[in-house]
């Protein structure tokens, strides 16, 4: 399923983006959804905000090393199956990007850090901000099928024998037994 082994570097980003990522995409939907205090949204909502705020320099660096590793490869040579696993990733990297980009920009109030660091809202006009705010749901609902589909696609690999979680394992010598 991959087309090199990964780096430690690669796995830790990994894992940290799957955890944080997750958990905003679950929190978020849920109290969007069900519904629960405002004293327990309102948590939530600091708590996500500061999370992916502090997330976006850790997922550029992680976009900065698959893009070097893309520039590296030859895509020709790759078969129709790696090509498949290439593009959903490719695509899982610009939701997330878009996902980060409208958040913030669709921010109607200050971003509040963890009570640390506060960055202004980058815009005042509320229709603007409205449009943003219907990206960033339409993005994340996009995003989450896709994680969907990347988790299930693990599962089948595993399912068939095809040991690929071993290729992101935080163990460097589990995953060196594994590189094609
Ligand atoms: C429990 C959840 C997850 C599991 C079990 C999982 C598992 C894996 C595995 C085993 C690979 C290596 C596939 C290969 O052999 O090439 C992989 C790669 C990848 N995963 Fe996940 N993943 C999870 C969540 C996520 C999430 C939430 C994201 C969203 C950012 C994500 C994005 C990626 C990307 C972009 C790659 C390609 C390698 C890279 O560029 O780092 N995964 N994942
Ligand atoms: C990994 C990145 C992110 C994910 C997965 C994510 C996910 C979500 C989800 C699932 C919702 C609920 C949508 C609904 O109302 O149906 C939401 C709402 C929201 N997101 Fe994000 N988000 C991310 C990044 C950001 C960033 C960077 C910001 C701003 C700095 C942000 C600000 C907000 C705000 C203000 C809401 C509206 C509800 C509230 O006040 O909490 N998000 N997000």
């Amino acid at each position: 399923m991959s087309v090199s082994g990964y780096s430690g570097q690669r796995v830790w980003l990994h894992w940290l983006s799957a955890a944080v990522i997750i958990w905003t995409l679950a929190s978020g939907f849920y109290v969007a959804m069900v519904e629960v205090p405002v004293r327990i949204s309102q948590w939530v909502a600091f708590i996500n905000v500061s999370l992916t705020t502090v997330f976006i320099p850790f997922f550029v660096w992680r976009l900065g090393i698959f893009v070097a590793h893309v520039r590296s490869m030859d895509l020709s040579i790759l078969s129709v199956e790696k090509k498949l696993v290439f593009f959903v990733h490719t695509l899982i990297y610009f939701v997330v990007t878009v996902v980060l980009a409208t958040g913030v920009l669709m921010m109607d109030r200050p971003i509040d850090v963890f009570g640390v660091v506060e960055i202004a809202q980058p815009l005042s006009d509320p229709a603007l901000i409205a449009r943003f705010f219907t990206i960033h749901v339409w993005s994340c609902l996009f995003l989450s099928l896709l994680i969907a589909v990347h988790v299930g696609a693990v599962i089948v690999h595993e399912l068939c024998g095809h040991r690929v979680l071993r290729r992101m394992s935080l163990c460097d010598r589990v995953r060196s037994e594994q590189i094609e």
